[in-house]
């Protein structure tokens, strides 16, 4: 079988395991600085590449953006004109639903409570709520967002989902577009933001939307940072208007050590690692997408740059 060559670009995957994974797709993966035929590169699996990185590669016919966001790419201005695609894994949804779940499980089982009762050696009882009265506000109804509010909706919690577009979704009460989100933020306990970064999502969980939702509500944001603003955010937060944060993404990435929210008390931090690309099952989709550019078909999973996701 003929193999197709593909360039990688990630600082964070970790290369070898990427190679291993594609060979049985008949893709001979290789990284910029070892390839010597660039004309013989038909496709890029890139996180993040250099600007500039695309020129060279003049028979370049397929982007995969090793990820699921796309935003570091859809807002560059030396993109090719060519198919871009983000990888679309179960597992990676469910490696997220799982982290999702956590996270709403943590304050619906006040867990922070007896964290500090603990510290405290208090014996602190607070009888546990029936998932059915909790309702959890999930924004984004992607692939992601919809596994987790599915996760979610599993466990009994009450799920509303918002997205751009309509959806029906069994067990879950959706809604969409602008005005939507002002009905669902006040009815939530807890709100989940798995919204793609985007010109629209800009700065979208401002001051406003902040105070819109129910006092000592809790938020929980995995998808992009971009999406709050951070010092309302943070306002929030000191003034006791919201119950807690968890957070994976922020606005600058790695969060400045001089930020507020290191030494919060009701903020749980983690590094942008709330799901991953995984190679022995993100694989198959990319060798899928390589065999259909070959048969001049289209491709599974492309984003719409000008949508920008
Ligand atoms: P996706 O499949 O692209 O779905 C995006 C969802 O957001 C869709 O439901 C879309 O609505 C909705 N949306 C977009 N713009 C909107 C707007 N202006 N108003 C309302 N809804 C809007 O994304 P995904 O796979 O679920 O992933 C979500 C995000 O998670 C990614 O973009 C990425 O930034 C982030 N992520 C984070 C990690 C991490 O480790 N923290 C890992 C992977 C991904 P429609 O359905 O109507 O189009
Ligand atoms: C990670 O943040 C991703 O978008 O895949």
């Amino acid at each position: 079988m003929t193999k197709s060559r593909m360039v990688f670009y990630s600082e964070l995957d970790d290369f070898e395991a990427w190679r291993k994974a594609l060979e049985p797709e008949a893709i001979e993966l290789c990284r910029n600085e070892d390839i010597t035929d660039v004309d013989g590169v038909r496709s890029a699996l890139v996180w993040k590449p250099p600007h500039g990185f695309f020129q060279s590669f003049r028979n370049l016919e397929l982007v995969v953006n090793l990820g699921a966001g796309v935003d570091a790419l859809v807002g560059r201005n030396d993109l090719p004109d060519i198919p871009i695609t983000r990888l679309s894994d179960p597992r990676m949804a469910r490696m997220m639903a799982g982290f999702v779940l956590f996270a709403v499980t943590r304050y619906a089982r006040d867990i922070p409570q007896f964290e500090k009762a603990q510290r405290q050696r208090r014996w602190h009882y607070l009888h546990p709520k029936d998932p059915a009265d909790i309702t959890v506000g999930v924004l984004g109804l992607g692939e992601l967002g919809l596994e987790a509010a599915r996760e979610c909706a599993r466990h009994g919690y009450r799920v509303l989902g918002w997205s751009r577009t309509q959806k029906d979704v069994d067990g879950i009460s959706c809604s969409s577009g602008a005005e939507a989100l002002a009905s669902v933020l006040p009815q939530s306990d807890i709100v989940v933001c798995m919204l793609p970064k985007t010109r629209e999502t800009d700065d979208l969980l401002d001051a406003g939307r902040f105070r819109s939702m129910k006092q000592g509500a809790f938020f929980i944001n995995v998808s992009r940072g971009s999406v709050v603003d951070e010092p309302a955010l943070i306002e929030a937060l000191q003034s006791g208007w919201l119950g807690g944060a968890t957070l994976d993404v922020f606005a600058k990435e790695p969060l400045s050590e001089d930020s507020p929210l290191w030494d919060m008390e009701n903020v749980l931090i983690t590094p942008h690692l709330a799901s991953i690309a995984l190679p022995s099952s993100a694989a198959r989709q990319i060798g899928e997408n390589v065999r259909r550019i070959a048969r001049n078909e289209v491709v599974l999973s492309r984003i719409d740059p000008r949508r920008g996701y």
